[in-house]
């Protein structure tokens, strides 16, 4: 049984020098407890696809449906805040929060208390091997790396069902991106979460369930 679906998604991005279909006629559908890595070259339309996953935008046309509600119908907001978790491309990390802040905002969104958060917090920061001395700095003080963790720590901290993520180890050096390929993997096979992660690197992508290859907008491959 599928927990999020897309049908015949077209979305265009219109600017006043071009228009550019990004994406034309996606169809695909994702189950939990299983590992998809989204492939395709730069351009392709992979990070609007996971936008559109994600609810942070709508399709022009055809429709994502998450648990059979469109997003075109639900609350987005909530949708965002307590069904889908999101490591984006270029991490969108709270810049006057320090890491160990960053990994306890969504926590105490939802209502966790500030104790509880900071603990799981800290353990979340070790899962993905930064230093303890991370906890107390601010992006702007991380390498790309460390940032790129601090991300992926903060979007396990939730408990969504879906989580999405854009080239999650694309600042990563081999030893770190294993183990955090590790962990989205062990989400999906021992926590039954679906996880989407978009990915270069055909290793990584071979290493999931499925692939879906997206190529000038639309899906040349689904296995
Ligand atoms: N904000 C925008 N305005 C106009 N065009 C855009 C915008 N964002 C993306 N595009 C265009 O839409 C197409 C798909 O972009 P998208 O970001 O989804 O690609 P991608 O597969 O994620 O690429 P990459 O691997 O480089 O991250 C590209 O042609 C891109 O130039
Ligand atoms: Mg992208």
């Amino acid at each position: 049984m599928s927990i999020l679906t897309a049908s015949n998604v077209e979305y265009t991005y219109r600017t006043r020098y071009q228009t550019v279909r990004a994406l034309q006629g996606v169809s695909c559908e994702f189950e939990p407890g299983q590992a998809y890595a989204i492939v395709g070259r730069s351009g392709s339309g992979k990070t609007t696809l996971l936008s559109l996953l994600a609810g942070l935008d709508l399709p022009d046309s055809g429709e994502i449906a998450f648990e059979g509600e469109k997003t075109t119908d639900m609350d987005r907001d909530r949708y965002r805040r307590e069904k889908v978790s999101v490591v984006y491309q270029a991490f969108h990390l709270f810049p006057l929060l320090t890491a160990l802040e960053n990994v306890m905002y969504p926590m105490e969104l939802s209502g966790v208390s500030h104790k509880e958060a900071k603990a799981k917090a800290r353990e979340l920061l070790r899962r993905v091997e930064l230093p303890e001395k991370i906890e107390k700095q601010y992006p702007k003080m991380m390498s790309g790396g460390e940032q790129q963790r601090v991300a992926i720590a903060r979007a396990l901290a939730s408990n969504a069902q879906v989580l999405l993520a854009d080239e999650p180890t694309g600042n990563l050096d081999s030893e770190n991106s294993r183990n955090i390929i590790d962990i989205l993997l062990d989400l999906a096979h021992k926590e039954g979460r679906c996880v989407i992660l978009i990915t270069h690197d055909n290793e990584i992508a071979s290493q999931a369930d499925h692939i879906l290859r997206l190529k000038d907008g639309a899906v040349v491959e689904a296995a």
